[in-house]
């Protein structure tokens, strides 16, 4: 995908295979439109309310104009002009991208960046364009025999004021980073988990490390992940065949500021069928996104290498399977973490939390500025929030605020919620530091307090994208989130 800028003052001019334009509901005509209108004689005016009434995510083609270059003029709805706003311009973008994706259209051009919307910038907005583009043109085709021979959008120019080139090229960079790491993300969550086993997702993180110069990877096998102490993570990982893994991919960039690194850790499921406290047959399937998080480590540290930011940024996955076997994890065993804290396992299908304590002991030793681990953790977050938000917790208002205002900036939804002294009394357990699972209610609080008595000596956030990293249905498949909101956080803790 190459993205670019187009400043030609005259729209009517642009040669292109496609080029959109917004309607407003009531006939309203974006600025682009208005010039697409009067070079074609109204031709857009033609259609309006008869053919196309401009209801949000709506489009409408018309092809080869009267005084007009373009091959094809997208008109895309955009509702009612008092509701237009940042979502509802990403969303219009995803109709155009969408469009031109299911025609075959390798190149195209979008004035919608140019329409304002309230508290957003035109970076932002080119942002937004660059991370559809990129949406559009991924399609899963590595375990079907018949590959997907549709093409994809190469070339997309976002057309803005001359005098906003700069501000707009800045967004499409950002743009094609955070879409290249949602599509490296979405890729690894959508194989099959006898294909992307802790071993895979290894040999990925290696092979990133080959891609970008600026990134080293360390792998740790389990020898490693023993001398290490790590017993709440190994106790999972011992019900499986596969072995685990601990994988560091660190961006050390040539000219580094002097700051404390930030690390991003990654909750890294291969696949969680619960262990002993089996998990129902129905949707089992879906388990293999339990590794998630850690995919969109994988995929934030792409962007971030692809970007070449300024700063040391780490990530850090543990990695394994949760089966029932004869070796596995047993309600009531008590383990030992890292942090040398005990651990009573109530529940083995309370994994995520047991991999992810010991990660996040782990990172001590990089003094971190900021510390944020992303986990598909519970299903209660699912109940809580759906699939729109991610579920946002942290220790520190300073670093709670940063991500949200990151999640505003690329549409990618986080919410917080509490994590107060009153839920961690939910976590007693008369035979161990602390219980795996608290009881009654508010499992995604109680998952979270669980995590924050591993990261009291940083600043640490955590997202629950239990909701949020997968669609279900007939959509089935990973959305790639929280990418976007990881990029762009680190993209604003670097910004000179
Ligand atoms: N990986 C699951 C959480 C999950 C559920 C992610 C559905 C995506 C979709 C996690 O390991 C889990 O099983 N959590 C349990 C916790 C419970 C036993 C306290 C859950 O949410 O049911
Ligand atoms: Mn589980
Ligand atoms: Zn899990």
């Amino acid at each position: 995908m190459e993205f670019s800028t187009q400043s030609t003052t005259d729209l009517a001019k642009i040669q292109t295979q496609a080029l959109s334009v917004g309607v407003f509901k009531n006939q309203e005509l974006s600025d682009a439109a208005q010039q697409i209108d009067q070079a074609s004689n109204g031709a857009i005016r033609a259609v309006l309310e008869a053919e196309f009434k401009a209801d949000a995510k709506t489009h409408l083609v018309l092809r080869h104009l009267d005084g007009v270059a373009a091959q094809r003029i997208v008109l895309i709805g955009l509702g009612e002009k008092a509701k237009y706003n940042a979502k509802a311009h990403a969303a219009a973008e995803s109709v155009f991208a969408s469009y031109c994706k299911s025609a075959s259209i390798t190149e195209a051009v979008s004035t919608l960046a140019s329409i304002d919307v309230a508290q957003n910038t035109v970076a932002d907005r080119a942002r937004a364009a660059a991370q559809a583009v990129g949406y559009a043109n991924y399609a899963y085709d590595a375990t079907l025999s018949k590959k997907n021979e549709d093409k994809s959008i190469e070339k997309f120019a976002v057309w803005s004021a001359p005098t906003l080139t700069a501000e707009t090229q800045t967004g499409l960079t950002h743009g094609k980073a955070i879409a290249d790491g949602v599509n490296f993300t979405r890729l690894l969550a959508d194989l099959p988990p006898n294909v992307c086993t802790p071993t895979y997702l290894a040999q990925a993180a290696k092979k990133l490390g080959e891609e970008f110069d600026s990134l080293k990877v360390e792998i740790l096998e389990r020898k490693q992940i023993e001398a290490l102490k790590m017993g709440s993570f190994l106790s999972v990982a011992k019900g499986s065949e596969e072995p685990p893994v601990f994988i560091i991919i660190k961006h050390s960039p040539a000219q580094a500021s002097d700051e404390a690194p930030l690390v991003l850790v990654g909750k890294g499921l291969t696949f969680d069928a619960g262990g002993i406290s089996l998990k129902p047959a129905a949707n089992m399937d879906e388990m293999k996104y339990d590794m998630g998080g850690a995919a969109s480590v994988l995929g934030a540290m792409r962007a971030v290498a692809e970007l070449n930011l300024n700063r040391e940024i780490i990530g850090v996955i543990a990695s394994c399977e949760n089966m029932p076997s004869g070796k596995a994890n047993k309600p009531g065993d008590v383990v030992t973490s890292m942090a040398g804290k005990t651990i009573e396992i109530l529940n083995t299908d309370a994994e995520g939390r047991l991999v992810l304590c010991d990660a996040l002991t782990y990172v001590e030793r990089f003094n971190p500025a900021a510390v944020i681990n992303i986990a598909t953790l519970t299903g209660a977050c699912i109940v809580a929030l759906g699939d729109i938000n991610s579920g946002l917790f942290s220790n520190n208002d300073a670093l709670a605020e940063q991500v949200k205002e990151a999640s505003q900036q690329t549409n990618d939804g986080v919410w917080q919620l509490p994590i107060t002294d009153e839920y961690q009394a939910k976590l007693k357990s008369n035979f161990a530091d602390i219980a795996n699972i608290g009881s009654p209610g508010a499992g995604s609080i109680t998952a979270a307090c669980f995590l924050a008595r591993f990261t009291e000596k940083y600043p640490w956030a955590h997202l629950d994208v239990a909701g949020t990293a997968w669609n279900s249905g007939a959509n089935k498949g990973a959305t790639g989130r929280p990418v976007p909101v990881l990029v762009q956080y680190l993209i604003n803790q670097c910004a000179e």
